[in-house]
């Protein structure tokens, strides 16, 4: 089944129609949803909240019997949730114990770009890293992974991915849920493909240069097929598209609608109600759900299929759909639990772009025969700026896609709000902040950008979040002046 709809030139490997791996539903095993550990940090006498994290090997069950070779952040797989609050200085220190060059990557965050962890930032093997910041987002569900040119697709496939999630005294005053894994539950969904003999498989074929990686089986917290107790009440869902390149369209069971709050930078101005939503590689939605008229016992699945494109494009044509996970609605009602959600939220504002906003243009093409996709004709050059912005600016970037497959677009270090998609005004739930948005395939999105208020010569990316794409040259860099 083709994610993306493949006709001559623009995506098609070597001209023979090119395939993504269909998602096929494992047997459930009923293994327990891993909670993503919520970490806090320690504050030091200056004030400063201080996080460890080590980027180091292990080995994960994920059948029953094989031991998988893996990487992680202070484990086996995958990375805690990091709390930070808008405001405070944080100190992140990075131990690399991988043997191999890594960095670390704040995806979302509004930091200084020397402490960014692109890919000039990296942690050679042995070493140890330090990025030093203070807390400007506003309440969202950002994440981490490595960034170090060439081998990001890899090291996110072998577990390297964690979760920041940002507080603000707008969302302590809101009444969303926020008990951490009681009601207040973060998702990483992530597809990966194994060898015959249990271990992880990132080979790349021809395909999976174009397309990107996928995988035959979608984990979620890197579990197959997981059951989740539920309480029987109103219930938040931090998702994260985690895979490197498979747009997800996600919907529960008992025609439950998703109550979107948040997209990836923050949240909508008033919640949602969407019957499926659908997100690209890198992006993120919070969502609550209803579960307080569920009779005790009843599960709910979470079903998964593959996006066409992006964001409300639907699944793509007879796209099979998977069960993720399973809800078991088995716990009582907190004592804190909402009756209602919220009619209205705090969201921040918007980016405007003024009358006089500089005008840059980005034109994603290539992929022709197998090549390399690029923008605006180049490849990525370490040692080439594309181009500088003026700090503290407003910008009106245009992205338009000359390629017959989506491409999530995300830049660093800077606030975007959406302005137009295929020259109409976004939905509700494309609205806020963004990080990350896809354009579709042969589509044209603006977006207004706010710059970084710090100038700095150290440069920032921007770049397609397929992973392989990226890896590949999809991608550029800017300075702030
Ligand atoms: Cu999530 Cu430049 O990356
Ligand atoms: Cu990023
Ligand atoms: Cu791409």
């Amino acid at each position: 089944i083709p994610l993306f709809q493949m006709s001559g030139c623009g995506g098609g490997a070597s001209g023979h129609e090119s395939v993504v791996t269909p998602l096929i539903s494992p047997a459930s095993q009923g293994a327990d949803l891993p909670i993503i550990p919520m970490v806090d940090g320690s504050v030091d006498a200056a004030g400063t909240r201080n996080f460890s994290l080590v980027a180091q090997a292990g080995t994960t069950t994920f059948r029953s019997g094989v031991a998988a070779a893996t990487l992680g952040y202070n484990g086996q797989l995958l990375g805690p949730a990091l709390r930070l609050r808008k405001g405070e200085n944080v100190a992140m220190h990075v131990q690399n114990n991988l043997g191999e060059d890594t960095t670390v990557h704040w995806h979302g965050l509004l930091v200084p770009a020397e402490a960014d962890g692109g890919p000039h930032q990296v942690i050679a093997a042995g070493a140890r890293w330090t990025a030093s910041f203070t807390v400007a987002n506003a309440a969202s569900t950002c994440w981490f992974h490595p960034h170090a040119h060439g081998s990001t697709g890899r090291q996110v496939v072998m577990g390297l991915a964690g979760l920041l999630i940002v507080d603000d005294a707008q969302m302590a005053r809101s009444t969303l849920p926020d008990t951490w894994g009681v009601d207040d539950l973060a998702l990483v969904l992530q597809d990966k493909r194994f060898t015959a003999a249990g271990q992880i498989d990132y080979t790349l074929s021809a395909s999976d240069r174009t397309n990107g990686y996928t995988g035959d089986v979608l984990l979620v917290n890197g579990a197959l097929a997981p059951v989740w107790r539920a309480p029987s009440q109103w219930v938040r869902f931090r998702l994260l598209n985690g895979c490197n390149a498979r747009a997800l369209v996600l919907r529960l069971g008992n025609s439950l609608p998703l109550l979107q709050v948040a997209n990836e930078a923050g949240l909508l101005a008033v919640p949602v109600a969407r019957p499926s939503l659908a997100l690209g590689p890198g992006e993120r939605a919070e969502v609550l759900v209803d579960f307080s008229a569920m009779p005790a016992g009843q599960e709910v699945p979470l079903y998964a299929s593959t996006a066409q494109g992006g964001m409300g494009m639907g699944n793509a044509a007879g796209a099979t759909e998977v069960e993720a996970m399973r809800i078991r609605v088995s716990l009582p009602k907190q004592s804190n639990s909402i009756s209602s959600p919220p009619n209205t939220l705090p969201a921040a504002a918007a980016v405007v772009a003024g009358p006089g906003a500089i005008n840059r243009t980005f034109r994603l093409d290539g992929g022709m025969m197998g090549g390399a996709f690029t923008i605006n004709g180049r490849s990525f050059d370490i040692g080439r700026i594309d181009f500088s912005v003026p700090a503290n600016s407003v910008e009106v970037w245009t992205f338009t896609n000359a390629t017959n497959m989506a491409h999530p677009m995300h830049v660093h270090g800077v606030k975007m709000s959406m302005l137009t998609r295929a020259a109409l005004a976004p939905p509700i739930y494309e609205q806020g902040l963004r990080d990350t948005f896809v354009v579709e395939a042969m589509q044209t999105v603006r977006v207004a950008v706010q710059t970084a208020e710090v100038a700095s010569a150290t440069p920032l990316m921007f770049h397609c979040h397929i992973l392989e794409h990226e890896d590949a040259g999809m991608m550029g860099q800017f300075t702030t002046l």
